[in-house]
């Protein structure tokens, strides 16, 4: 056994660029990033690309650009475009020059190194789109043929190519098919990228070895709950590029916040060229247990290796964090997909993620958008087909956000023979499945490790074929993979070696009313959905005023029935907002001016989440359960006008707190089908002291603010657990629209959830037989017209900063005060900045979108980046109130 110091072990792993022209790496174990790229289309470059990929070319008037780029993200970032612009109305249609776009794109770099004897030297990619040929100082060593898919990622060895001094890098990356190439599309979710996602998208990397050289860190453990240690393995393949014998020492170390847990150490051979797994495997007594975020902490232990050779170190892995955690997954007596974490029930109430139209990532906005989802009491994030890169996982791991990711829909994932859905030349031959498995074992090897990861969904709306499935079930067997697979997210068919996928993808993903989750058909609540949602989203004014002209703002309220460029592509059922405008119209009264049509909107968003979320919540224990939803979609590529639970821009409106109220841990909720009043737990336990005894007051009031029914029940709440606690009275009593006010408190007495509804005496009639994929049509509309004419209430508004306040975050109290007789309803309370009077985004709401009872007042939070704004006011408008700004 040696020690070894931490230190070494991770520190030495990713040598930081110095300035320009330092070496790239100097020593082994050491991998250094191509930090940026000239790029240029073939069509405006020389074409003698062993010319091109000598050091000392003149490529001084192609494009500068940072790493991970795609060519249109190049070019943006170049300055040739820019993304607001290109985003404003239909500016996407005309703008661009598409003629380079049909053709391969290079991107070029220089990197100085100083190669020494007996050290190997290794380009590593990680997937370029859609293929790449690549050179090192004028030779070939990558054909589009190998180096080919959005992941597949390959470790090429250029020892004998390299010289002191400037090195050149080239890369012929070819244009993208959705159809016919491994690219990462988007279907329907937004006009394409006019480079259809062709590049250098991810990091190309430079490493240094000794004659031994690791691939990724992978690690097994035995923990399941109740276990009061873990044996776990790490383990690592190390190959010998030398061509004989090699003898040398594997070390590998575990520790906890910089505590040594495991240190581990023990001689290895291997032969000439062999390539061999290394495993060291210890005992943690007492291990910290990872959870998702709602339900505990995310401790993340540090695993390092490396590997010597006479004394002087071989390689060093990249170093990886992993957390101790179970997850197990089947399918219950209905058929559906179950999941456990920690072998408690975990019900995955998520949202679908969208990566940025032109595949830029910044991990500060993700990590914004992560955060969101956790602020909406989210615990799951679905990734179709785009896994990003290794830093979202990481960012998922310590926040404590479960992920699922999976292949995409539609194009050249799904190429199979039984897919009616795309072209027939769209089909998977030899090299497709050659394809497929390396990119399975790429995205294995960078997922495995990961805490956050629930399970892995190697189909999408279709499942893949036998050969294809086994194919992704070996190659994530190769790496170790300890967590769930699934065969889709739909329920087409399946696999033989996987079975059925349990996960329903049925619908909705255009408006139905809140009645529709308790309508046990189709989409409504129960089993598991992957991707399903009432198909709101309506930005607020300040947001759409940014992508939207003034005649695409008049379009939006006076032309009900029109294709928006801002909504789905044209090619898609999604184009128009006829729907959710046939409903808007008719349930809440045909819309007086942008202003009014906006707020209809925010209402009818708000009531449509809040219901899907309350709907799989509260029915988590019904006879047929919900066993976890995700919505369709969390967020937007580009500014929209649908499909996304908060904006481009991140501001937030009534579809947010919709869900921010349906998904509170603990909540009290209607059931609008049967008048039920449901006690929701999301929670893994109690607090110490609190045996759960908790009061729920339920009211009925109507537009005047008459009471129609009180009732005040006692009851007691289990953890993760939902039950039936009462029936709402009175509802006959209900004229033509009524307010029901539902409090949730504990024995001291705190709130724990406010909830309010409006409800009318009938509730929409869905036709049912005639659901089709993507809704089920509405045949009588509720009628909440009364709304229109509600008297006004007076309503005080105090913004107080408060003492939570820090340097980082500023939080304001607002107190809101009915001092009419009338309910105040639905007020929005907007956070702006009253000098250039835009959102301040994201802003952190304790609760929005409120309606209050009459004389009712009650106190909310916001906080938000105090970078963002010195002097904050919030604008308060709604239903029922005049529109007024205090500061
Ligand atoms: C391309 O460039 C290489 C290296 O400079 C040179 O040897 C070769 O002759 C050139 N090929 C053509 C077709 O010009
Ligand atoms: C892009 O355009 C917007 C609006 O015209 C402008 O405010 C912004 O500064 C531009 N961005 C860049 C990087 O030039
Ligand atoms: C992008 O992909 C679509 C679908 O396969 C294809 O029709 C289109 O020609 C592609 N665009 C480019 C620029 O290659
Ligand atoms: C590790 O090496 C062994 C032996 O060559 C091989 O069978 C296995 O597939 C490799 N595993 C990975 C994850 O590459
Ligand atoms: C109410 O409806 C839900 C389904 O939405 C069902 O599970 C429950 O049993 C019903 N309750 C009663 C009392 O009918
Ligand atoms: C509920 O409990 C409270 C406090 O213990 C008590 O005052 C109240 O009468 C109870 N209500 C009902 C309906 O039992
Ligand atoms: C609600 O009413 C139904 C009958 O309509 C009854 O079966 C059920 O027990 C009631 N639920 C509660 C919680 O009282
Ligand atoms: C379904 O739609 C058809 C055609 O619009 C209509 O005739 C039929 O009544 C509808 N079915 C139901 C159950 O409403
Ligand atoms: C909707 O309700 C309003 C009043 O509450 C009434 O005037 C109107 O006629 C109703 N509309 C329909 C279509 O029934």
């Amino acid at each position: 056994m040696g020690i070894l110091s931490l230190a070494t072990l991770v520190l030495g792993a990713l040598a930081p660029l110095g300035a320009n022209g330092a070496d790239i790496v100097s020593s082994s174990g050491q991998t250094g990033t191509i930090p940026g790229w000239s790029i240029q289309s073939v069509l405006h470059a020389p074409d003698n690309f062993t010319a091109l990929a000598q050091p000392g070319a003149d490529v001084s008037e192609w494009y500068r650009v940072s790493s991970r780029k795609t060519v249109m993200a190049g070019l943006i970032e170049a300055g040739v475009y820019n993304d607001t612009e290109l985003w404003f109305s239909d500016n996407l249609n005309h703008v661009v020059d598409r003629s380079v776009f049909g053709s391969p794109w290079l991107y070029r770099d220089e990197f100085t190194l100083r190669p020494k004897k007996g050290q190997h030297y290794f380009v590593v990619t990680h997937g370029i789109t859609s293929k790449a040929d690549i050179w090192v100082n004028g030779k070939k060593i990558a054909d589009k043929s190998y180096q080919v898919g959005a992941y597949g990622g390959h470790k090429y060895e250029v020892t004998k190519l390299l010289q002191e001094g400037p090195n050149a890098i080239l890369v012929q990356a070819h244009e993208t098919s959705y159809l016919l190439d491994s690219a990462m599309g988007f279907v329907d979710w937004n006009p394409y990228p006019p480079d259809n996602g062709t590049g250098v998208w991810r990091d190309v990397e430079i490493s240094q070895t000794g004659p031994v050289a690791l691939a990724p860190i992978r690690v097994v453990h035995d923990w399941t709950p109740g276990k009061e240690s873990v044996d776990i393995t790490i383990k690592v393949n190390a190959t010998n590029f030398e061509d004989h014998l090699i003898h040398g020492t594997f070390s590998a170390q575990l520790s906890l916040e910089s505590d040594h847990v495991l240190v581990l150490s023990q001689p290895f051979s291997l032969d000439a060229n062999e390539e061999k797994v290394l495993t060291a495997t210890g005992t943690v007594k007492n291990p910290q247990i990872w959870w998702p975020r709602l339900w505990g902490d995310q401790p993340l232990y540090d695993v390092g290796v490396k590997v010597t050779v006479n004394d002087k170190v071989s390689d060093i892995a990249e170093p990886r964090k992993i957390g101790i955690r179970y997850v197990e997954s089947g399918l219950n007596d209905f058929g559906d997909r179950t999941f456990k974490v920690n072998g408690e029930r975990f019900l995955p109430l998520g949202g679908g993620y969208g990566p940025d139209m032109f595949m830029r990532w910044d991990a500060e906005y993700v990590r914004q958008k992560f955060e969101l989802m956790l602020d909406l009491g989210m615990n799951t994030v679905r990734l179709e087909g785009k896994q990003e890169h290794p830093e979202l996982f990481e960012m998922a791991d310590e926040i404590g956000l479960m992920i699922m990711p999976g292949w995409e829909c539609c194009d050249w994932w799904e190429g199979w023979t039984y897919n009616t859905d795309v072209p027939d030349y769209v089909r998977f031959d030899h090299h497709d499945y050659w394809i497929a498995n390396y990119s399975m074992l790429h995205e294995a090897s960078m997922m495995q490790t990961h805490p956050s990861i629930l399970a892995f969904l190697v189909g999408s709306d279709y499942w893949p074929d036998n050969r294809a499935a086994s194919i992704y079930v070996d190659g994530l067997k190769t790496w170790d993979w300890p967590n769930p697979i699934v065969a889709s997210a739909g329920e087409l068919g399946s696999p033989k070696i996987l079975g059925s996928s349990g996960a329903k993808m049925l619908g909705p993903y255009d408006y139905v009313p809140p009645n529709y989750w308790y309508g046990g058909q189709v989409g409504a609540a129960m089993g598991f959905g992957s991707e399903e949602g009432p198909g709101v989203g309506t930005p607020e004014i300040r947001s759409l005023k940014k992508f939207l002209s003034d005649d695409d703002l008049n379009d939006l309220w006076t032309k009900p029935k029109k294709g928006l460029f801002h909504m789905s592509s044209n090619v898609s059922s999604f184009y128009d907002r006829s729907i959710y405008n046939d409903a808007l119209y008719n349930r809440y009264g045909a819309p007086t001016s942008l202003e009014d049509y906006l707020l209809k909107a925010q209402i009818m968003d708000y009531e449509a989440t809040r219901a899907e979320y309350e709907g799989f919540a509260s029915l988590q224990d019904a006879h047929h359960p919900a066993t976890g939803v995700i919505y369709w979609m969390m967020n937007s590529a580009w500014p929209n006008l649908h499909w996304q639970l908060f904006d481009y821009y991140l501001n937030t409106a009534g579809c947010f707190y919709g869900v921010k109220v349906g998904a509170r841990p603990e909540h009290v909720s209607y059931n609008y089908e049967n008048n039920t009043i449901y006690l929701i737990n999301r929670l893994n336990g109690l607090n110490d002291g609190d045996d759960g005894s908790r009061s729920v007051y339920v009211e009925l009031i109507d537009t005047t603010g008459t009471s129609l029914s009180t009732k005040q029940l006692n009851t007691t709440t289990k953890p993760n657990h939902s039950k039936e606690i009462a029936n709402l009275t009175a509802y006959e009593k209900i004229n033509d629209v009524a307010f029901l006010r539902l409090v949730l408190s504990d024995k001291e007495e705190n709130v724990l959830s406010r909830n309010v509804y409006w409800l009318t005496p009938q509730n929409d009639v869905l036709q049912w037989d005639n659901s089709t994929w993507y809704y089920t049509p509405i045949t009588t509309y509720s009628n909440y017209t009364a709304l229109q004419n509600l008297s006004t209430a007076n309503v005080k508004t105090t913004v107080t900063p408060t003492t939570e306040s820090s340097n980082s975050t500023t939080t304001l109290q607002v107190q809101l005060n009915n001092k009419s007789k009338t309910p105040a309803f639905f007020i929005r309370l907007v956070l702006i900045d009253s000098k250039t009077n835009e959102n301040i985004n994201p802003p952190y709401w304790s609760d929005n979108y409120v309606t209050l009872f009459p004389e009712e007042s009650i106190t909310l939070s916001v906080s938000f980046d105090s970078k963002l704004s010195g002097s904050p006011a919030v604008e308060v408008s709604g239903g029922n109130i005049a529109t007024h700004i205090v500061q």
